[in-house]
């Protein structure tokens, strides 16, 4: 049987760090109030002309050097963003351009807000399984701080700009049990009847403008906790696993509260749960792999090593995958 391994992990984190007392200057809002409700301390902000592809590129770029890779020896992009260089060409054209790709394979973007890694993983897994691609690379981009209306506090203080990378391989000598290395299952759901909860207020077919983030923050808690404890036990499920069979939770990064009551569901003790919202704020589709590659970089997360990611966005859009790294 085929399964798509993760053979290499990166990322980028632009230079420039505001922490909430910076914020606290901006809006009326204090580090206390933030930290408490979000877990959120700071966050990296892009600078004035880094572009969602620059990042991407630089996390890809790592990913391939890990490698001992090049963009020659890859079949294509999936690149979630919710905030591309441009509204067309797709941002991951221009990354298959600046790694080196030239006219090999395809690339193109997938726009799922926050769930976007998981929806990327799951595309590529795809094609891997049915043998269109041998070596993919998923990334996750974001230069969200242009979409933040920052003289609103409801929304400036909970997110970050970054880029995360994997390179997916395909591997043939999988047994088709929970035993193989690589992606076991990728669950994805969406309810659109939720879009009015979190949205931007702009785009080209309605007011030609970028818009700005807008969001009921208690519906989409409410959702978050509910929706994410779900698709956690369906990923197990699928598999004939449970919560303690779990090394690593890798959730997405938006509110340490979130996290922590899917981490109760599973029955899974704090020092399993990759953390990360607190020097990263929420980057939306870039969060799962920033906070992967941060475990995969100090040593926790190793080789064979069984780990739940999971994340939910605008639409509503959640989902989830297990992977044995
Ligand atoms: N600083 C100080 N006070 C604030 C701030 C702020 N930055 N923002 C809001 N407040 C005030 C509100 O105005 C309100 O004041 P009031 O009682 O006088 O009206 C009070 O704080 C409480 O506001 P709530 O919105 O009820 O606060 P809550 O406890 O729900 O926390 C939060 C707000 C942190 C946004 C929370 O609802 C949340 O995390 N929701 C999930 C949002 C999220 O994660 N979105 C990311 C995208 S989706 C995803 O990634 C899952």
């Amino acid at each position: 049987m085929r399964r798509a391994r993760i053979i290499s992990c990166a990322s980028y984190l632009p230079e420039s760090v505001i922490t909430n007392d910076d914020l606290a200057k901006r809006v009326d809002t204090t580090h206390d109030w933030i930290e408490q409700r979000t877990g959120i301390k700071s966050r990296h902000i892009a600078a004035k002309d880094e572009t969602t592809s620059d990042m991407a590129t630089r996390a890809a770029q790592r990913a391939l050097e890990k490698a001992g890779l090049t963009g020659q020896d890859i079949d294509a992009v999936f690149l979630a963003t919710t905030t591309p260089d441009q509204t067309f060409p797709a941002t991951a054209v221009t990354v298959q351009d600046k790694i080196g790709m030239g006219d090999k394979g395809f690339a193109f973007d997938i726009q799922a807000v926050c769930s976007g890694f998981i929806y990327a993983l799951a595309t590529a897994d795809n094609f891997v399984k049915s043998r269109q691609v041998s070596r993919a690379l998923v990334i996750g981009a974001e230069r969200f701080s242009s979409l933040l209306d920052w003289n609103d506090r409801t929304t400036c203080v909970l997110f970050g700009d970054g880029a995360g990378a994997v390179i997916l391989e395909a591997d043939d000598s999988a047994q088709g049990t929970k035993e193989d290395s690589g992606i076991l299952s990728t669950h994805l759901h969406s309810e659109g009847a939720h879009r009015g909860q979190l949205y931007v207020d702009g785009g080209p077919a309605t007011t030609q403008t970028t818009g700005h983030v807008r969001m009921n923050g208690r519906e989409v808690f409410r959702h978050a906790v509910t929706r994410m404890g779900e698709v956690v036990v369906e990923a197990l499920q699928a598999n004939g696993l449970e919560g303690k069979d779990i090394q690593w939770l890798v959730p997405h990064q938006a509110n340490k509260r979130i996290i922590d009551a899917t981490a109760q569901k599973l029955g899974l003790p704090p020092e399993r749960v990759v953390l990360t919202v607190e020097k990263h704020g929420n980057t939306s589709a870039a969060s799962i792999p920033l906070a992967l590659c941060t475990a995969v970089e100090d040593g926790r997360i190793r080789s064979g090593d069984l780990i739940l990611m999971e994340a939910m966005g605008g639409g509503f859009t959640w989902g989830a995958a297990l992977v044995r790294y």
